[in-house]
């Protein structure tokens, strides 16, 4: 275990947020990342459980223990139709959807370039492109921090939504994902519902081609990390009431909207960002970017607190004009845990 003196967590969130932490431990195995949560528990020292930080706001010093999961490993098995895999939390989520490539276990290509761990993956049911880690998804196996105790749940029982889970839920501050089981079936079936795959022809086409799509679909509109940090979506695609639907689409024939079902409309969060004028808006160093309205970026060493102040004015702005409440999807953290938007 590597009880790092500096502590600095700049390059532990994709969002790029420099700011500091009392305690930082990276823990590179499970016996490790045990250890190291039950004694913050037991000292209750705050503690912030990370993967790979790529869906937290980090708003000031961490006055508590970080820890970094590091575990890896990826257990194979198969039966006359599927693969079964059991993948520790701290694998790369995207590494681990090159192996099952390489490895002639298709299935996830629709998740490529997701950033993040695999332990992350279930707490938000990461999805896109048509995919969401919960069809895919066998059970969770998670550290509970008030008994100490391993436990594993199905998938029916995590719960999954969009891009929700009981993790997000009754869970919240008491569960470590340690590792994750997951069925990939050996008959192929590529899903090509979303825009840029639809071109495909179901017989043809291969893993590696949809694969290959998806990455450059996503380098083509998301911007990545390592260049310009950022947290993905930063709000969820907000669903409304059909009515409340056909209302907007009145004064706004144009406007982005996929049925959920008979009563309720998801609408393009990114959409309307855009119509509100608020594209290229800044606060301080943050930025809403310019391809993706969406997705807030650090253009110039933005503090948690300009992202934060920069999203309440999306939300009040969409409010407005809309009648639409965005709700936030990273989690952001304040000096002892996660805290709300209001009160960051
Ligand atoms: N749009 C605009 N302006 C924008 C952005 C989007 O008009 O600035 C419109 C697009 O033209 C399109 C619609 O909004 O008609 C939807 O945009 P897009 O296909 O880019 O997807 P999204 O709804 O903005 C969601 C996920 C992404 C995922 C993509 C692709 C959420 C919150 N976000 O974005 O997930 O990659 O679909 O499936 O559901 C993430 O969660 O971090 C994430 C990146």
């Amino acid at each position: 275990m590597d009880t790092n003196i500096y502590h600095s967590l700049a390059k532990l969130n994709t969002l790029g947020v420099d700011v500091n932490c009392d305690q930082l431990i990276h823990a590179s195995d499970r016996k490790q990342i045990v250890e190291a949560c039950l004694n913050a528990k037991c000292n209750e020292v705050p503690l912030l459980v990370l993967g790979g930080g790529s869906n937290i706001v980090l708003t000031t010093h961490f006055e508590g223990t970080v820890v970094v999961v590091g575990s890896k490993g990826i257990k194979v098995t198969e039966d006359a139709n599927a693969y079964s895999l059991v993948v520790e939390a701290g694998e790369s989520w995207h590494d681990f959807v090159v192996f099952c490539l390489v490895n002639k276990m298709p299935g996830l290509e629709n998740l490529a370039l997701i950033p993040g761990s695999v332990g992350a993956a279930p707490i938000q049911n990461i999805g896109a492109y048509g995919a969401e880690f919960a069809q895919y998804c066998e059970w969770v196996e998670y550290l509970d921090l008030e008994t100490g105790d391993y436990q594993r749940l199905s998938k029916s029982e995590c719960l999954f939504g969009y891009r929700d889970s009981i993790f997000k839920q009754v869970l919240k501050h008491r569960a470590v994902i340690l590792s994750v089981g997951l069925r990939l079936d050996k008959q192929w079936n590529p899903n090509l519902s979303y825009g840029p795959l639809k071109g495909f022809d179901c017989e043809s086409v291969t893993p590696q081609a949809v694969f290959d799509c998806i990455c450059a679909t996503r380098q083509q509109k998301l911007p990545d990390p390592k260049v310009l940090g950022n947290v993905g979506s930063f709000f969820k695609n907000p669903i409304v009431s059909k009515s409340h639907f056909e209302m907007l689409q009145q004064q706004y024939p144009d406007i982005v909207g996929y049925v959920v079902d008979d009563d309720e409309v998801k609408l393009a969060a990114g959409w309307l960002i855009e119509q509100a004028g608020l594209k290229g808006s800044s606060v301080g160093g943050a930025s809403v970017h310019s391809l993706q309205a969406l997705v807030l970026v650090n253009r110039n060493q933005a503090t948690g607190d300009d992202v934060c102040q920069l999203a309440r004015h999306i939300i009040a702005t969409i409010q407005t004009h809309f009648m639409v409440v965005l709700e936030v999807e990273p989690r952001i953290i304040g000096a002892s845990g996660q805290k709300e938007i209001d009160d960051a």
